[in-house]
């Protein structure tokens, strides 16, 4: 199987628009997604259906989850919380219904798909130590599984269960051992280029491939603001000292 793995798609028509483009030349036979669908972008529902059509693997992300109601915005930044109420006021009973339907996880056999963590859709995994425990965790509850997806983070990222964290500029070969692998976000860049980024996971040929591309950043800012939203909400750009502190990381190989 060839999955294309997308994440924290963020009601951003302009973007997921352009990765569904960029993978229908990829070539996959399914869509694994792990959440976020809506919140911050102009385009809640449009995105809701365009992922329902897709027949993907879908999970609810925290987003998803304070929109219904299940979640409360109480840790959400500003952003957050304003495009969240407007998301709410917004939202037709289809799209509604289709965020309702989304589990917290799912386990497809050799890949588990999760927002946050497996325990928490508001939990950030963004450091080694945090990776090898959940990936410790996903060998007691999915043995059979090899490879861990989540979103939240809104960064591309991989690591294994000795804390490694494998370079994403190149494709990844999967080993025996279990990963942890985010795709970084489709619709709401935080690194210092503003790019649409999802991931290739071809089971088959063992192999991951982070990928970036470019989208109508102009036009999807023009549609925020004509809803009255921030246009800041297509890229939450990090400060430089942290995107080089990461940069070292990886470059240390861990
Ligand atoms: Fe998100």
């Amino acid at each position: 199987m060839r999955y294309a793995v997308l994440a924290d798609i963020h009601a951003n028509r302009h973007a997921l628009d352009a990765v569904l483009q960029a993978v229908r030349t990829d070539g996959v036979d399914g869509y694994l997604v792990a959440g976020d669908l809506v919140g911050y972008g102009a385009f809640p529902n449009e995105c809701v259906e365009r992922i329902a059509a897709l027949e993907a693997a879908c999970v609810a992300g925290n987003h998803d989850l304070i929109v219904l109601g299940q979640l409360t915005d109480e840790r959400c930044i500003p952003l957050a919380k304003t495009s969240l109420a407007w998301t709410r006021n917004v939202l037709t009973d289809d799209a509604r219904s289709y965020l309702e339907g989304l589990p917290r996880s799912i386990d497809t056999g050799p890949v588990v798909i999760a927002h946050g963590s497996l325990d928490d859709p508001q939990e950030y995994t963004r450091t080694p130590a945090q990776a090898v425990d959940q990936l410790a965790r996903l060998e007691r509850e999915h043995p059979q599984a090899r490879i861990l997806v989540v979103g939240h983070t809104h960064r591309p990222w991989a690591c294994d269960t000795a804390g490694r964290e494998p370079d994403r500029g190149r494709a990844l070969t999967l080993a025996e051992e279990r990963l942890l692998l985010n795709p970084g976000a489709v619709g709401q860049s935080r690194e210092l280029r503003v790019r649409a980024r999802y991931l290739l996971l071809d089971l088959d040929q063992g192999s991951a491939e982070f990928k970036a591309v470019r989208y109508d950043t102009r036009a999807c800012r023009a549609a925020l603001v004509a809803r009255g939203l921030s246009p800041r909400s297509t890229h939450l750009r990090p400060t430089l000292r942290g995107a080089l502190r990461r940069g070292r990381r990886a470059l240390s190989g861990g």
